[in-house]
């Protein structure tokens, strides 16, 4: 399994390191994945006693979800959130809840699950979670610092649901979002940079050969976080990890 990783101290994420990792292909990148998920969760356990990961929708995470529900984890200590939800019923093929539940919760048992209540309206939607978020708050901030943070970049730069053009400054922690990608649901829950650059550890999951020119720009071209919100993930003193294949990292 090709796995290359190269260190940046990086001055644009204000002189923190960041990994990039780069393997074959999804599989590879997925079987790494979840032995390093694995790994950083029961760092957490010893430390915490529990493990708290928000989850990305889109489909490059789902190999990694289908690996970690054959992987040998004490699930009870696991706490699911979402980096972002589609509003649509949780039967709904949009609704990344329902296609983890397949891919990972059923075959885990899995029992801390805090979803995005996506039968509400967007704005219902955001004040619900952000309730549920602020029980697992680390005072002073009214949200968890996350062990981890997964997260997808879309070929336009995106990442969760903030979108190019979105407002850089952050309303809120979560915020509730309309917004046109592909062929997904438009009405989405976000959580905010304010939430994703307190996390311990971020992620970026990146595959393909169509995220390759803007990987280049968001790793290597003009600093714009209006354009490439995936700019505007920078961990205050948490790990950045760029997980990608061959393919998306080809202009690097
Ligand atoms: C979503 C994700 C979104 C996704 C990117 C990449 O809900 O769709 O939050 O940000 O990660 O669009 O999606 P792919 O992995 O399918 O390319």
């Amino acid at each position: 399994m090709l796995r290359v990783v190269r260190k940046f101290y990086h001055l644009r994420y204000n002189r923190r390191v960041m990994d990039i990792q780069i393997f074959k292909d999804n599989n590879a990148l997925s079987q790494s994945a979840a032995r390093q998920f694995v790994e950083l969760a029961n760092q957490a356990f010893a430390k915490r006693g529990r493990f708290l990961v928000a989850l990305s929708g889109g489909g490059t995470p789902m190999k990694l979800y289908e690996r970690l529900a054959s992987e040998n984890l004490d699930w009870t200590r696991v706490h699911f959130f979402w980096g972002d939800e589609r509003c649509v019923p949780i039967d709904d093929a949009g609704n990344t809840y329902g296609q983890i539940k397949k891919n990972l919760f059923d075959k885990i048992g899995a029992t801390n699950v805090h979803r995005v209540e996506s039968d509400l309206e967007p704005e219902s939607a955001a004040q619900a979670y952000a309730n549920a978020l602020s029980k697992f708050a680390d005072a002073p901030l009214t949200f968890p610092r996350f062990d981890l943070v997964l997260l997808g970049m879309g070929d336009d730069g995106h990442t969760a649901s903030l979108f190019p053009n979105s407002p850089v400054e952050d309303a809120a922690p979560v915020v509730a979002v309309t917004a046109h990608y592909q062929d997904r649901p438009a009405n989405r829950v976000s959580l905010t940079p304010q939430v994703f650059n307190q996390a311990e550890e971020v992620w970026f999951l990146v595959t393909g050969a169509s995220k390759a020119e803007t990987l280049r720009r968001v790793l290597k071209g003009e600093r714009n976080l209006a354009l490439y919100p995936a700019q505007r993930i920078q961990p205050e003193r948490g790990n950045l990890v760029w997980m990608i294949d061959q393919a998306a990292g080809a202009l690097l």
